[in-house]
């Protein structure tokens, strides 16, 4: 794989697993071999498949990082995010490139990073300057609703992967649907990288068109009863936005098109419900917006 946005100053190559709110999937193990060739690391945000649906350290990449504000705290009531380290990026091979972590730091006591931590260079420094400098901790009550989120992640994902696959089938057959967009759907485009990276389950990001456009997208999230309109996503209820009129309204139809947000698009994160109830509400709204 070759690319032409790389040059002698870039430092990493970033990515989302599973992209928000498109739904698409990165091929991300050709990226990490290509940032490697590169002499610099692979991150990727792994917020929406969690670390239940794929592990892009099986894949080669170095550092991955999560929202922890969604679905591995799974209920919407904490703000955090975490950055875990592989540990192998060999930083010491790139004196010049990573010279923060190669290089004495005045600001905490001379240390070398990659002399004094080792494997542990980059995370080290994370904890010791940018934790520090922005005083970015977590509250210990924060702390213990994710963590106590984390201990159903499982169940979580499995109901919110079935569900998901449901509301996506039934929205393809749906009249007042233009296209749906969920990579964990066979004819999508991205479920040869679900199959390869995610073990053929998508979570629970899926994105619809609406027939009546912008008018009729507003429409359908104040229709909706169960659904919460939140531009969240990752909860164990579901959420439903409209970003044309919501999160991007302050931007051009051009602009829109530029960001992939077309204005018939509805983005909705799949919950806990029943669901028969998911399917009963969306239709509904549905039927009043078009
Ligand atoms: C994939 C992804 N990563 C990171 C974030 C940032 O999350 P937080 O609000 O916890 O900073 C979001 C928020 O929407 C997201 O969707």
């Amino acid at each position: 794989m070759s690319c032409t946005f790389l040059d002698g100053k870039t430092k990493a190559i970033f990515c989302e697993s599973i992209g928000n709110p498109l739904g698409n999937v990165v091929d991300f193990g050709p990226l990490a071999e290509l940032a490697h060739s590169h002499g610099i690391p692979l991150i990727v945000d792994n917020t929406v498949p969690t670390p239940y649906l794929c592990r892009p350290f099986e894949h080669g990449t170095d550092i991955i990082v999560h929202s922890l504000t969604k679905y591995l705290g799974g209920h919407g009531n904490s703000i955090g995010g975490v950055i875990v380290d592989s540990g192998k990026f060999p930083w010491i091979e790139h004196q010049e490139k990573f010279s923060f972590l190669n290089k004495p730091d005045k600001s905490y006591h001379g240390v070398t990073y990659t002399e004094t931590f080792g494997e542990a260079a980059y995370i080290a420094r994370a904890r010791v300057v940018p934790l520090r400098n922005t005083g970015a901790a977590l509250s210990p009550f924060n702390a213990f609703l994710i963590l106590q989120g984390i201990e159903t992640l499982a169940v979580r994902m499995d109901r919110i992967c079935e569900n998901t696959l449901a509301v996506a089938n039934q929205l393809k057959n749906n009249a007042n649907v233009n296209w749906v967009q969920y990579a964990g759907l066979d004819d999508s485009s991205s479920k040869p990288l679900v199959d390869k990276y995610m073990g053929g389950r998508a979570s629970g990001i899926l994105s619809f068109g609406i027939k009546g456009g912008r008018e009729a997208g507003a429409k359908f999230i104040d229709a909706l009863q169960l659904v919460t309109r939140l531009v969240n996503i990752g909860d164990a209820k579901c959420l439903a936005c409209h970003p044309a009129t919501t999160t991007h309204r302050q931007l051009s139809p051009e602009e829109l098109a530029k960001a992939g947000v077309s204005e018939d698009m509805v983005r909705l994160s799949i919950g806990l419900e029943h669901i028969d109830d998911i399917l009963a509400d969306v239709n509904q709204a549905l039927a009043a917006a078009t």
